[in-house]
């Protein structure tokens, strides 16, 4: 693959995403778009319809939670790689993922964040979870988005819970007045809080706490560009390595 310009179909290329996507893309050197799909336009509605007419080595998908699993499952089937960026796949659903990528010898690369800054949140909060025996998590996004909680929660949970397997040690007994108030319970016992509504685009902060002390990692995306250097990046990575990816921290080699 190398020195061979990489065609790239994106799917959900309508979106907010898709469209920084698309003009990412077009601006790379070593890419070309070779297909825009999207069930919302006049073009191709689905990779299949594309896949008829168009010659792509990868697709970069940025749809939505009901639609990513299908999308990805046909793609992996058919030798095609792909880049996901759509987040609310369920944790049997990767593993599904892996285990077909692997089969199918065909690269596979999920990242529930693209932005360099929330790569380092989720691998400062993997540090210091080793440090603190209470977290907890706050998530806030735009109110478009359709999973909760969000893909990056999830995986920074999923992250800390490889360094500690409780975080609630002797926190006070709870009674819930109004159900849900302390969130939901994630991996290692971490809560997880979604807040949405107009105003943020995409910011999380992680909370420790000890006796006498908290400590807080924040991150804020205020424009989906800070996305594009990582949905390339991954880009590469499948088109010239066959393997399973679930992560960006995996390719940033800090
Ligand atoms: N990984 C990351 O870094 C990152 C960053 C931001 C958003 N996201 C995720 O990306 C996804 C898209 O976010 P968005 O804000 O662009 O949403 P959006 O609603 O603006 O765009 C989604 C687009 O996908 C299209 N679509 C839906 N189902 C489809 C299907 N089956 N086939 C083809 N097209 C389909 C829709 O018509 C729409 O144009 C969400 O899951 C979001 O959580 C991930």
């Amino acid at each position: 693959m190398d020195n061979k310009v990489i065609k790239v179909a994106v799917c959900g290329a309508c979106g907010k995403m898709g469209q920084e996507v698309c003009a990412a893309v077009e601006n790379s050197a070593d890419m070309v778009l070779a297909a825009k799909i999207d069930i919302a336009s006049n073009g191709y509605k689905t990779i299949q319809d594309a896949k008829k007419e168009c010659e792509f080595d990868v697709v970069v998908d940025f749809t939505q939670p009901d639609s990513i699993y299908k999308n990805a499952l046909y793609c992996l089937e058919n030798g095609i790689k792909i880049v996901i960026g759509t987040t609310g796949l369920k944790d049997e659903e990767i593993t599904n993922l892996k285990k077909l990528s692997s089969e199918k010898n065909t690269g596979c690369l999920i990242a529930p964040n693209f932005s360099t800054g929330a790569v380092l949140m989720m691998m400062f909060a993997q540090t210091a979870a080793k440090y603190f025996d209470n977290a907890e998590i706050i998530e806030l996004h735009h109110n478009q988005k359709k999973d909760a909680p969000s893909g990056t929660a999830i995986k920074t949970a999923l992250m800390m819970s490889e360094a500690k397997k409780s975080f609630k040690k002797d926190n006070c007994p709870e009674t819930e007045t109004i159900q849900g108030s302390r969130g939901g319970t994630s991996y290692s016992d971490i809560q997880i809080h979604s807040v949405r509504m107009p105003g943020f685009m995409a910011s999380q902060e992680v909370i420790f706490g000890s006796a006498g002390q908290t400590f807080k990692i924040r991150h804020d995306s205020t424009d989906r560009k800070c996305y594009m250097d990582g949905v390339l990046l991954a880009v590469r990575h499948v088109c010239s390595k066959n393997d399973f990816v679930y992560g960006l921290e995996n390719l940033l080699g800090y």
